[in-house]
């Protein structure tokens, strides 16, 4: 018996209307506006500026939405003065510790935390669909050897609609679980078979006596000509990063699904978009651009040299793995991150990590820094991922293909819910105009 479609019996009850609000006035004409205000279930109310326009003419003005919700949502709670994360109303630090990655997918997808039934079921459906169309592994032979994964990933995700035509109506519930189950399903498959196909390994076929991170890693590093031995440490540190990257509320990423989804595009067409945001190095590319930016500092003695230049205006280098836009206090996925990437440096035997070193000593001056203090810059949860990918023997390029394989449940559960939320719209923002007024098109001989 398979796991029920992704389909709620209640539609999203409607946000709880304050009895406070908010008063617009024009100082110039005197005339005044009253703006309801919303109320969530825990965190900051937000102003209901849905009729503004149609009542004052006027749009709102917040570059890089620092002020904006976009939507209603029920998944992931952040509160960034806390430093606190909640999945479902769990603490990341609990889920991190007790839980799994399968579990995980459950509980943001669903909502609930499975019982052992459904859990068997969840895994099973999961597990049966790793393998990957075989002319899929054939699309992998057009990308020249030395492609980013990054860029393999996005071309190959967004392919899956051309493979799986079966699952592409977004109104029909079963469309739509089919079409997450492949995705979270396939995405380690794909990101192995990048990964393998860069270093000229034949692709690995995953196996279903395995769990979800051990497959990850066999799929990863096994030899065909060898046994593959899993190292219990390592596949649990795995399925703990990819707990702790699963979902993160509306960042660039997943507002890219959203917004792509928005327009009823394809649930793969989204996802490959959202591995696009994802790559960039202010967003999932900021573990990549960590290992690059510990090897050019290179030696701990020239780490007050680069905090110097990361507090400088005039230069535009940033300590890359500090600051976030949310947390202005420790990133609780960082707390969870720096213990396993001892547990795992110890168990793989590095004690004298030069780059480590160099990472904790960074990480001390910047924490003691008046500068990073005064702009609350705390090391985010790609400081430590980079170095715990690289003690696993994972080349740097992959370390974003990582991310993307956990982000995929937290895109798969904000697309569902996006689609089943009937106050959702296209996503269309408006701006401020700046540009030529109207005039007059002027002949090439004239201008
Ligand atoms: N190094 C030096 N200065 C910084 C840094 C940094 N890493 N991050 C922010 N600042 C300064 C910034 O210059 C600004 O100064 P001022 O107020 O004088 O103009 C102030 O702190 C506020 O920064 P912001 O850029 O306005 O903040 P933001 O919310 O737009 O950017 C960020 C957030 C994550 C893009 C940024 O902190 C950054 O670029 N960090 C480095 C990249 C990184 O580690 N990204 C991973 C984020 S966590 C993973 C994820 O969720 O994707």
């Amino acid at each position: 018996m398979p796991c029920p479609p992704i389909t709620r019996e209640e539609s999203m009850p409607d946000p709880k209307l304050s009895s406070k609000s908010f008063t617009l006035t024009n100082n110039e004409t005197g005339q005044s506006w009253e703006l309801p205000l919303l109320e969530g279930s825990v965190g900051p109310s937000v102003i209901d500026i849905r009729k503004l326009y149609a009542d004052t003419g006027c749009f709102t003005y917040d570059p890089g939405y620092t002020s904006t919700g976009s939507c209603q949502s029920e998944i992931t709670y952040i509160d960034g003065e806390k430093g606190e994360l909640l999945y479902r109303g769990y603490p990341i630090e609990q889920l991190a510790e007790d839980s799994t990655f399968m579990e995980v997918c459950y509980l943001l997808i669903y909502g609930e935390l499975p019982t052992q039934d459904e859990k068997d079921k969840f895994l099973d459906r999961i597990t049966y669909h790793t393998m990957l169309h075989e002319q899929i592994n054939y699309f992998f032979r057009g990308f020249r050897r030395d492609s980013h994964p990054m860029a393999i990933m996005v071309g190959v995700v967004g392919a899956l609609s051309a493979f799986y035509h079966d699952s592409t109506d977004i109104t029909d519930p079963k469309h739509r679980f089919i079409a997450s189950t492949r995705m979270i399903a396939k995405m380690p498959s794909i990101a192995a078979n990048a990964y393998r196909y860069s270093r000229g390994l034949p692709f690995s076929y995953p196996r279903n006596d395995l769990k979800f991170s051990e497959n990850f890693l066999y799929m990863m590093f096994s030899n065909p000509c060898e046994e593959y031995v899993i190292n219990p440490i390592l596949a649990k540190a795995m399925d703990r990063i990819l707990i702790l990257h699963a979902d993160h509320e509306q960042n660039a990423s997943t507002s890219t699904v959203r917004i792509a989804g928005s327009s009823g595009a394809n649930p793969f067409a989204c996802i490959a978009s959202g591995i696009a945001s994802l790559w960039g190095p202010a967003h999932g590319g900021a573990n990549e651009a960590v290992l690059s930016m510990l090897e050019e500092i290179g030696s701990a003695d020239r780490v007050d040299e680069f905090v110097k230049r990361a507090k400088d205006k005039n230069d535009p280098f940033r300590l890359m793995g500090f600051g976030h836009r949310v947390y202005k206090n420790y990133d609780p996925r960082a707390k969870v991150m720096r213990q396993t990437c001892h547990e795992v440096l110890n168990d793989l035997g590095i004690k004298d990590d030069p780059l480590l070193d160099l990472a904790m000593k960074l990480e001390k001056i910047a924490l003691e820094d008046e500068y990073f203090i005064e702009k609350k810059l705390y090391p985010n949860v790609d400081f430590y991922s980079g170095i715990i990918f690289k003690a696993m023997g994972i080349p740097t390029s992959m370390f974003t293909v990582l991310f993307a394989v956990a982000r995929v449940v937290g895109w798969v559960a904000q697309w569902n819910e996006m689609i089943e939320d009937p106050s959702q719209k296209i996503g269309r923002p408006r701006q401020l105009y700046t540009g030529a007024k109207h005039r007059d098109f002027v002949p090439i001989d004239k201008r």
